[in-house]
């Protein structure tokens, strides 16, 4: 095997190792935040610590935390702690609301990304050889260069294909024959169709792997894409505020939650709530601090998404569990907290049903409404009254009992809903502002 598929040594590092370094590496970087940043020197004044009091990684709790409204409110470029001749590369992430955030890289920075990157690849099961067809969208987002040069830096071939033209993509997997696809998993499912379309069986075609990520996706939605597929579906995480993708990745031979790369990007679960730092094994909301990037140092960031940390299996760095949601996409309806990924899973164990959907939320009154769009397999569209009703009441019964509201469930026809190219929406609100 060429080097590059060997595990790092850091990655076979005992805790104490890493623990030492992640110290060393968290004092300079939280020292450069304050040095550089502006707004990082007056949050931590006001919260009367300062780089020096960082003793041992617990001390990390006394530093404030850094949000979405702090890179908000230095729109665009007052986070950087380096100059603009330094700066090598600028993503954003569009957000549904105001404006996009914005990142900034250095040299150094790029290559640490490509570095994580490719060991993210490697952990997935990429081997020497391998063709990486990469469908998720280049440009601002960091999805689809930040896949590129993970698998250019691991010595792939990469066919940098990006998001659309699913009929195209799917004719050149045809000649191409990729054996690994990093693609968010809901635009898996439209590929997916679109070979069943083309009379190919997605379960002959060449994938061996793919390597999802960028939205929430169920266990269920595992078993869905493998079943259907010859491929092993592998979780990726990240976020462009802390790198873009390659914060954590899934390793094949254990598939049991995402390794952290702890190395560069220390990480804390806190309780939403009340900012404290949960013990390992509680659940709450994922935090990050980098701890070795330069363009960007991000200290404490708080990510919105909710998982726990777990000890490590397949390396010594610790795990998160899989992602199911993130606090900002909780809906809560009469009172009951509900998140789109709870009714996923309830859709993906009706054997009738395909698994595309969108739930709607309206207030035609003063209550709020919720309704879940679905769509039943290709195969069964035909199904007559009687069978719909059947189905959505199966569905209906099932949100019931497992998540606790009423849910009006809509058959829709096949191809209604919205297919994503890129990260799906689950949500349609329709209330009121
Ligand atoms: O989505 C980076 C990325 C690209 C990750 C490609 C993986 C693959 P952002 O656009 O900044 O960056 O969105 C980050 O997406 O806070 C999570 O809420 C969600 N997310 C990303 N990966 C996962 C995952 C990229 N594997 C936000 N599971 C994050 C669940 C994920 N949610």
């Amino acid at each position: 095997m060429s080097k590059p598929f060997a595990l790092e040594p850091i990655e076979k590092a005992s805790a104490d190792e890493l623990r030492a370094l992640q110290l060393t590496r968290m004092r300079r970087s939280l020292s450069h935040a304050y040095t550089n940043v502006p707004r990082y020197r007056a949050k931590f004044d006001a919260a009367g610590v300062h780089p020096e009091d960082l003793n041992n990684l617990s001390d990390l709790a006394r530093f404030p935390f850094t949000t979405k409204a702090d890179l908000r409110e230095t729109y665009p470029f007052g986070m950087f702690a380096v100059p603009m001749d330094r700066i090598a590369r600028i993503h954003a992430s569009s957000g549904t609301t105001g404006k996009p955030t914005v990142v900034g890289y250095t040299k150094a920075d790029i290559d640490m990304w490509a570095d994580v990157m490719a060991r993210s690849i490697r952990a997935a099961g990429a081997r020497p050889g391998d063709k990486l067809h990469v469908s998720y969208g280049y440009g601002l987002f960091t999805g689809g260069l930040g896949a590129h040069y993970g698998g250019e830096r691991l010595g792939l071939a990469v066919i940098p294909f990006g998001g659309g033209q699913t009929e195209r993509q799917v004719q050149l997997m045809q000649d191409f024959r990729p054996e690994i696809i990093m693609v968010t998993p809901s635009y898996m499912l439209a590929i997916a169709d679109e070979m069943e379309k083309q009379g190919i069986d997605p379960h002959a075609c060449s994938l061996r792997i793919g390597i999802f990520g960028a939205e929430p996706w169920t266990h269920q939605m595992r078993d869905a894409i493998e079943s259907r597929t010859s491929m092993e579906a592998i979780d990726i995480y990240g976020l462009s505020e802390v790198i873009g993708p390659g914060v954590a990745q899934e390793c094949i031979e254990t598939k049991d939650g995402l390794t952290v790369w702890e190395d560069h990007f220390y990480p804390e679960i806190i309780n939403p709530d009340t900012g404290q730092v949960l013990p390992d094994g509680e659940f709450g909301e994922l935090v990050f601090t980098s701890l070795t990037k330069e363009a960007l140092p991000i200290v404490r960031y708080r990510t919105r998404d909710l998982t726990r940390l777990l000890p490590g299996t397949a390396r010594t760095m610790r795990r998160i569990e899989k992602i199911t949601g993130r606090s900002d996409d909780m809906l809560i309806i009469r009172g009951v907290n509900v998140f789109p990924s709870q009714v996923e899973e309830l859709i993906l164990r009706q054997p009738r049903l395909a698994p595309h959907y969108v739930l709607e939320v309206t207030r035609p009154d003063k209550l709020d409404e919720i309704a879940v769009l679905v769509e039943p397999r290709p195969e069964l569209a035909a199904m007559n009254a009687q069978d719909r009703r059947e189905v959505a009441a199966t569905l209906h019964h099932a949100i019931k009992s497992y998540v606790g509201i009423s849910a009006e469930v809509r058959l829709t026809a096949v191809g209604s809903i919205e297919r994503s190219i890129g990260k799906a929406r689950r949500v349609l609100d329709k209330r009121p502002r």
